[in-house]
């Protein structure tokens, strides 16, 4: 556990701000290579790129990424206002005879406009072991994903589900005025405690399971990436708290997305990631969507990959440093196996659910989409205007889409592509540049209306002058093209 002793922060924010131990200052002592190595968890390259060099960011790489011992006089030049001794204060590193090792990972982390630090558990490459059960995740694939699709308004009070080292706290840190921060693990409290004075924060930090910690609260906007991996109970297999919720299948999300809704304001929003189980032959929206129609507020879902089971199993028994072809990996691999056979499980899918309390009593809506293309980065703004796109439509009807002057987005692009020797297009395609990437093929009629859709005709104008144009019935077009108008409203090719 860390310390949270002000005076030793304040020295070690000094000493890393001083550094600087930045994104950018550690990329360029590592270089591309040993940067790119290290995300495939290979050491060597940073070690080398590291070994010899005085720079305090290489020093504080070799000590809190790479686990290397490293002596106490050159942390003491590294961190010169709270020196080794601090350090072993803090709880940061131990002590070793002439040498500290760092007892967790610390590094810079940020996005485009800020700055902060996080500490976590050393990884397995640090450590070079599997990880304990109640390790204490750093910034994952899994982290980013929601940093990157998580809405960012103003808002008042946020919550952070599931916070473990505190990412997306401090992510919320930049448009949120009040941050709870939740967490069923101790451990990760400790890290929470420590990672918000560390980057100057306070955060009203809570202990508890899933939704106990807030029980009849209520927030402008909840993250959460919770311990959503599938995992057999009872085959004696590793509970890694940072992943598991300690429930049967899908249960973890599927409570989840039931419950959130009570805690969102009118006009809230929860953005979380999840996986479910694709049971038979039955389309991946017959679970999800029954999950959300129970509850209660709106949602919209994102599939962004499907696993079959064993390409399931194989990832998550290698997760925590397992390594393929061991006899701990088998059994994990059989009991995930076992575990899916019996419930008919064909497929696991991973996406992202975005919920919204409506402000009225209108009927909530429920939007299953499957993306699993390249999208924006971030997807946040997509997502805010995805919201507020689909919230448009569950509050307009026909006519109101028909009489309003829609404007073809500026990322949206139209293709068409001929046979060779031939002046009639085989094939005309609408692409969206940003979002989700949205892509439909096009009729005569409705290329005809996307490329008149600049904001001054009404959508019911523009369809009667293409009508006469393209001598087709004027009704039988706007019926056909209604459920496209929908469609390119909620995409944001449409504004
Ligand atoms: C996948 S990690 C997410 C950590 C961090 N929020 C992120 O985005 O990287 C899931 C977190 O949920 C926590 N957790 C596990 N079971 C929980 C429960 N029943 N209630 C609350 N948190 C739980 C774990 O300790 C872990 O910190």
């Amino acid at each position: 556990m860390l310390s949270s002793e002000p005076a030793l922060i304040a020295a070690l924010r000094a000493d890393l701000s001083a550094a600087p131990f930045t994104v950018e200052r550690t990329g360029a002592v590592l270089g591309p290579v040993a940067a790119g190595a290290l995300a495939r968890e290979q050491v060597l390259p940073a070690e080398r790129a590291t070994r010899d060099n005085p720079d305090p960011a290489a020093v504080l790489i070799r000590l809190f990424t790479l686990g290397d011992p490293v002596d106490r006089a050159t942390v003491d030049a590294a961190l010169p206002a709270l020196g080794g001794a601090g350090a072993l204060a803090l709880g940061l590193v131990r002590d070793a005879g002439d040498a500290l090792i760092a007892t967790c990972d610390l590094r810079p982390y940020g996005d485009q406009e800020h700055a902060w630090w996080l500490a976590s558990d050393l990884s397995e490459l640090a450590t070079r072991a599997p990880l304990s059960e109640d390790h204490v995740l750093g910034v994952g694939g899994a982290s980013t994903t929601l940093a990157s699709w998580t809405p960012r308004p103003r808002v008042g009070r946020a919550l952070d589900l599931g916070t473990g080292c505190g990412v997306q706290a401090l992510h919320l840190s930049t448009h949120a005025e009040h941050i709870v921060a939740t967490d069923i693990s101790d451990r990760a409290l400790s890290y929470v405690r420590f990672n918000a004075a560390l980057n100057g924060q306070e955060w009203d930090i809570r202990h508890g399971s899933m939704l106990e910690p807030v029980a009849g609260e209520r927030f402008s906007l909840i993250v959460s990436n919770p311990p959503f991996v599938i995992t057999p109970r009872d085959h004696g297999m590793p509970t890694y708290e940072y992943r598991d919720g300690g429930q049967q299948g899908d249960a973890v999300v599927a409570d989840l997305v039931t419950r959130l809704g009570e805690h969102l304001e009118p006009g809230g929003i929860a953005q979380i990631l999840g996986n479910w189980e694709i049971v038979g032959a039955a389309p991946w929206q017959d679970r999800v969507g029954a999950w959300a129609r129970a509850a209660g507020v709106d949602v919209w879902v994102v599939q962004r990959e499907i696993q079959d089971p064993a390409q399931y199993a194989e990832t998550w028994a290698r997760d925590g440093g397992h390594q393929s072809g061991t006899t701990d990996f088998n059994q994990m691999y059989a009991a995930w196996l076992d575990d899916f056979a019996a419930r008919d499980v064909t497929g696991i899918g991973f996406g992202i659910i975005t919920m919204h309390r409506p402000e009225s009593d209108r009927e909530p809506f429920v939007d299953l989409l499957d993306a699993r293309g390249p999208v924006a980065a971030p997807m946040g703004p997509a997502v805010l205007a995805g919201i507020q796109a689909r919230v448009w439509l569950a509050e307009h009807d026909d006519d109101a889409i028909l009489d309003t002057s829609w404007s073809a987005a500026a990322d949206v692009t139209v293709a068409q592509h001929f046979r060779a020797g031939s002046s009639d297009p085989e094939v005309i395609e609408v692409a969206q540049g940003g979002g989700l990437g949205y892509r439909e093929s096009l009729d005569t009629a409705s290329a005809a209306y996307l490329s008149v859709a600049d904001g001054d005709l009404t959508a019911r104008a523009a369809l009667a002058a293409i009508s006469g144009l393209l001598e087709l019935d004027q009704d039988e077009l706007v019926e056909a093209m209604l459920p496209r108008l929908r469609r390119w409203i909620a995409a944001a090719i449409l504004r």
